[in-house]
């Protein structure tokens, strides 16, 4: 049976600098976690450096490394970090991403690549780095989001880009069999974050309030234990797209 501890256990995760990474990096640190703290634009670091200390804090070990995911060099350089700093890679979590909200037809060459790099490109090979890098025992999750079960205009470039992860996810833990890694996404409703609110309108956030079984948004604070359970505990959830959003939406 695979150890379902952090202890020890070294975390590498993507967007780890503020908003949801950086609570799924602070949550982890008091079992003992060390972890990879990501982070992205240059304007991240500080945020990064303050997700580190609060690692340490928390009584678990950290490094900080930047790198643009969309590139393959740059994935295979954060675990290269991380095997350098701790010698082995446990578990790797993904929560890189980007949103944009327009109608199909006004949604741009540029915009669709943009949103493919970062939604299914990095994410793709994240888990394809982790897949080769990973002990056994390991576990992979990566974020997307509750739209994959949503018929709803607007986000097709972001929903439809998130969406291949669900089949990357499916693929990889069942190539895994036998090493006990287990591989699953996490989808959350409309999260209260910096990320959701530039994309929607007073109305537009009103109307995601009313979709959840308390008027509100999802907050950090309910996926980040999802995402550590998945880490320890929920080992034994494979294969899996979780929908974590408080009933906003099911399938
Ligand atoms: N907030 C929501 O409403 C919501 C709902 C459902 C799902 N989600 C998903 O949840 C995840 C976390 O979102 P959040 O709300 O916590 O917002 P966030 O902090 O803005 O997370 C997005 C992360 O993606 C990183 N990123 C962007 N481009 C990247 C690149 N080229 N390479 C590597 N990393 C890159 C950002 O890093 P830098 O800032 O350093 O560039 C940032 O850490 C995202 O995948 C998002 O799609 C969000």
């Amino acid at each position: 049976m695979p150890g379902r501890t952090l202890k020890d256990k070294v975390v590498v995760i993507g967007g780890a600098s503020r908003n949801l990474g950086s609570l799924i990096a602070r949550e982890i640190a008091s079992d003992g976690a060390k972890v990879v703290v990501h982070y992205n634009s240059p304007s991240s670091k500080d945020d990064a450096m303050k997700t580190a200390q609060a690692v340490k804090d928390a009584g678990g070990e950290s490094v900080v490394h930047e790198a643009d995911l969309t590139k393959t060099d740059e994935v295979e350089g954060l675990f290269e970090v991380a095997i350098g700093a701790f010698d082995k890679v446990d578990c790797m979590v993904n929560t890189a991403g980007m949103v944009i909200k327009k109608p199909m037809a006004e949604v741009t060459e540029d915009d669709y690549d943009k949103m493919f790099a970062v939604n299914s490109k990095a994410a793709f090979f994240m888990m394809r780095e982790a897949a080769k890098r990973l002990e056994d025992g390991g576990k992979i999750v990566t974020v997307v989001t509750s739209l994959l079960a949503a018929y709803t205009g607007l986000y097709s470039v972001y929903a439809g880009s998130k969406s291949p992860v669900e089949h990357f996810t499916r693929a990889l833990s069942k190539e895994l069999f036998g090493r006990n890694i287990s591989v699953n996404a996490v989808a959350p409703g409309p999260m209260d974050t910096g990320f959701f609110y530039p994309a929607e309108t007073e109305d537009s956030i009103a109307f995601h309030k009313s979709s959840s079984m308390n008027g509100e948004l999802t907050k950090i604070g309910d996926i980040a234990p999802c995402v550590k359970f998945l880490l320890t505990d929920g080992w034994w959830v494979n294969g899996q797209t979780l929908f974590v959003n408080g009933g906003y939406t099911t399938r």
